[in-house]
């Protein structure tokens, strides 16, 4: 790793799964996306992966993702150094898999293509869950001359009751299966999900009421799953920033030039941006507070960034903004 890289950080990207989940909206994507571009600064190799029908993770990552990059694809595409995305459609993977188990290529896209075949997945709840986690499962036991291929992958997981039940789906289909190869897979499935050295949750929510209540709730059925979770992220917050410099401006801006009031609503104004601004503060400490007390750990508490976080250097700063969050909260042992 490079020598810049902290200690807290190191000991994050030491493990071979991330798991980002959170409320919808909250900045999972954002996270993925910032911590894959942290990864490939320290020099781990990273693979960023998302399983939605559309690929939003690429222009996060790089100014000119190639076409195939938002593709599914069986193997990780490289974006920069140390630096890939995957997007992982389970139909395509299902196919990957069953040829990797009988090595009948075109016997099994027969399977596949039989209307019949297809109504059955859609009756058999759960199997999309389980190949997207035997995919990953799979990609982190591939090595080269004794080096893991992907040594870090970081998984774009959905929204919180979508993203618990497929963390669920491994228990829930093993009580069915007694032997087989199946079998087998889904128990290796289990054992990198309850790995604490391997794998890792990252709840991401917001310094608000819904988000922090849903990140409560998803740390505790995680826990009982036997998932370790890292300190929670609380996105978008700026409960110790100075007054928004921008607003104070404004409000002052309609004084004169003597610092008298133009007009009488102007001293007003500024006293309702104040109050407006410390109440702001006060909400957000408290749910921060609140969101740490659950964890039992400080939050990573990240601020409402400026700039558009809709490209790379957006990412870039996210991922500085959590690095220093990252080292703070672990000061160096
Ligand atoms: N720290 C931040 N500062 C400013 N904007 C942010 C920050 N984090 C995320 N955003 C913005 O918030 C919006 C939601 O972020 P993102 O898409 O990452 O959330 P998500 O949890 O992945 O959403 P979804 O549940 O829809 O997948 C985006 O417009 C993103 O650019
Ligand atoms: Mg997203």
């Amino acid at each position: 790793m490079s020598p810049a890289t902290s200690p807290a950080l190191e000991r994050l990207l030491r493990r071979r799964l991330l798991i980002v989940s959170g409320k919808g909206g909250t900045g999972k994507s954002s996270l993925v996306a910032a911590l894959s571009r942290s990864a490939a600064r320290a020099g781990v190799r990273a693979v960023a992966v998302e399983t939605g029908p559309e690929a939003v993770l690429p222009p996060l990552l790089s100014s000119s993702p190639p076409a195939s990059a938002f593709e599914a694809s069986r193997t990780p595409v490289e974006l920069d150094r140390d630096l890939y995305h995957l997007r992982i459609d389970p139909l395509e993977t299902l196919t990957e898999y069953l040829e990797l188990q009988l090595g009948l290529r075109r016997a099994v896209r027969a399977v596949m293509a039989n209307a019949g075949f297809q109504r059955l997945l859609d009756v058999a709840p759960g199997w999309r869950d389980l190949i997207t986690l035997g995919k990953l499962w799979y990609l982190s036991r591939l090595e080269d001359r004794g080096a893991a291929r992907w040594p870090l992958l970081i998984l774009d997981a959905p929204a919180t009751g979508h993203g618990l039940s497929l963390l669920t789906t491994p228990d829930a289909v093993r009580g069915t299966l007694r032997s087989g190869p199946l079998r087998k897979h889904v128990d290796g499935v289990r054992e990198l999900l309850r790995d604490t050295d391997r794998t890792r949750f990252l709840s991401v929510a917001l310094p608000e009421e819904l988000p922090v209540s849903e990140a409560l709730e998803l740390a505790e059925r995680v826990a009982e799953l036997g998932i370790r979770a890292e300190a929670p992220v609380c996105n978008r917050s700026a409960p110790d920033a100075p007054l928004d410099a921008d607003r104070l401006l404004r409000a002052l801006a309609r004084l004169d030039g003597t610092g008298a009031p133009q007009g009488w609503l102007a001293p007003d104004a500024l006293a309702a941006e104040l109050s407006d601004w410390s109440r702001r503060s006060e909400r957000e400490r408290g749910q921060i507070e609140r969101l740490s007390r659950g964890f039992g750990r400080p939050a990573l508490v990240l601020p409402d960034l400026p700039q558009p976080l809709d490209g790379p250097g957006g990412t870039l700063a996210l991922a500085g903004a959590f690095e220093t969050a990252l080292a703070q909260a672990e000061p160096a042992r």
